[in-house]
C-alpha cells in the first residue's frame, strides 16, 4: 500500500475509489474500504482531520489521530494507497483564510434547510464541503464512499456531486449502511470519548430508533412516533438536540406518512452524554 503525502503525486490515482475519512478508524470505515474494493478500482483513503469543519470549542484538537493502526487497517481492508496531506498542503493560506473561504461557500439546500445539524453546528458543512470538493479536485475520484452514520452529511455531499457534475465528471457518491456494536450502537471514531459508565446510556440512541420503527410499523403518526423517540431517550438520560422524522431526500419535516413515503422516511437523532456528542438515524421502514 502507497502513503501518499502531497496532491501532486495523486495523479497516477485518478479516476480511483476515493474514501474521505478524519482517521480514528474503525470497522465503519473498514466496511467503505471494503466495498470501494469490490468494485474495482484502486481505492485512496485520505485521512485528513478537517480544521474548517470544526467550530471554535469543538473537538479538534483532541480528536483521536492514530496514523499507526489507520495504516494497518486500510492495508488489511484492501486500500492501493493512503493520502495523509498536511493542513500546510490542504490550506496554503493558513486555516484563517480557509475559514473564511469555507463561509463564502454555496451550500447545497440540505445543508441549511433541514435544521438538523446545519442548526447545532453552524460553520459546519461548510468545512465539510470545502474539504470534501478539495479531495475531489485533487483525486479527481470515479467513485466516493461515505457512511450512512453521518445521513445529513451524506446527502449534502451527494447534492454537491451532483450540482458539480462536470467538474467532476460525473463522480458516484456511494451511500454505505452504519456499522454497528453487536448491541447496535452505531460504530463511531468519537465513541472512544464516552466513559464505561455512560455506553450503557449511549444505547439509548439505537433503542429509541428501533423504537420509532416498531411505532410506524404499528401505524401511529409522525408526532405520536417522535415523542417516542424523545420517551426512549430521556430513560438514558440523553440530552436531546433533536429526534425527528424526515422526508429522506430533502431532509425536511413531513406532516404525515404517506404510503409511498413511509418506508423511506428518516428518524434521526442527536443527544448528548454531558460533552459527548452523540447521532444516529435510521429508515423508518427498517426490520
Ligand atoms: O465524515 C468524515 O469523516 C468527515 O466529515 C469527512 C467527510 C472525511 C470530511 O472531513
Amino acid at each position: 500500500m502507497q502513503i501518499i503525502e502531497h496532491a501532486e503525486s495523486l495523479t497516477p490515482m485518478h479516476a480511483c475509489a476515493l474514501v474521505p475519512t478524519m482517521g480514528a478508524l474503525h470497522a465503519g470505515h473498514a466496511s467503505l474500504i471494503q466495498r470501494a474494493a469490490s468494485d474495482g478500482l484502486p481505492v485512496v483513503v485520505s485521512l485528513f482531520v478537517n480544521p474548517t469543519q470544526f467550530a471554535a470549542g469543538e473537538d479538534f484538537s483532541k480528536y483521536p489521530r492514530t496514523l499507526e493502526a489507520d495504516r494497518e487497517l486500510c492495508q488489511a481492508a484492501g486500500a492501493t494507497a493512503i493520502f495523509i496531506p498536511s493542513v500546510q498542503d490542504m490550506y496554503p493560506h493558513g486555516v484563517d483564510a480557509a475559514n473564511t473561504e469555507a463561509g463564502t461557500l454555496q451550500l447545497p439546500l440540505v445543508a441549511t434547510q433541514p435544521k438538523l445539524e446545519d442548526a447545532q453546528r453552524p460553520t459546519h458543512f461548510a468545512g465539510v464541503c470545502q474539504v470534501v470538493a478539495k479531495l475531489f479536485d485533487m483525486c479527481q475520484p470515479a467513485t466516493a464512499y461515505f457512511g450512512e452514520k453521518d445521513f445529513q452529511q451524506l446527502r449534502v455531499i451527494q447534492d454537491m456531486a451532483r450540482r458539480e457534475g462536470a467538474r467532476w465528471k460525473n463522480l458516484v457518491v456511494h451511500a454505505c449502511p452504519t456499522i454497528r456494536e453487536s448491541d447496535g450502537l452505531a460504530m463511531s471514531s468519537r465513541n472512544r470519548y464516552l466513559q464505561a459508565d455512560q455506553r450503557e446510556n449511549a444505547l439509548g440512541l439505537w433503542r429509541a430508533l428501533t423504537v420509532a420503527q416498531a411505532s410506524v410499523r404499528a401505524g401511529m403518526d409522525i408526532a405520536a412516533v417522535e415523542n417516542e423517540m424523545l420517551r426512549v431517550l430521556a430513560q438514558h438520560q440523553l440530552q436531546v438536540e433533536y429526534a425527528v422524522i424526515r422526508a429522506p431526500g430533502t431532509l425536511l419535516p413531513i406532516e404525515k406518512f404517506e404510503p409511498k413515503l413511509k418506508s423511506g422516511a428518516r428518524a434521526l437523532i442527536a443527544a448528548r452524554l454531558e460533552s459527548v456528542r452523540l447521532i444516529d438515524n435510521a429508515s423508518c421502514g427498517g426490520a
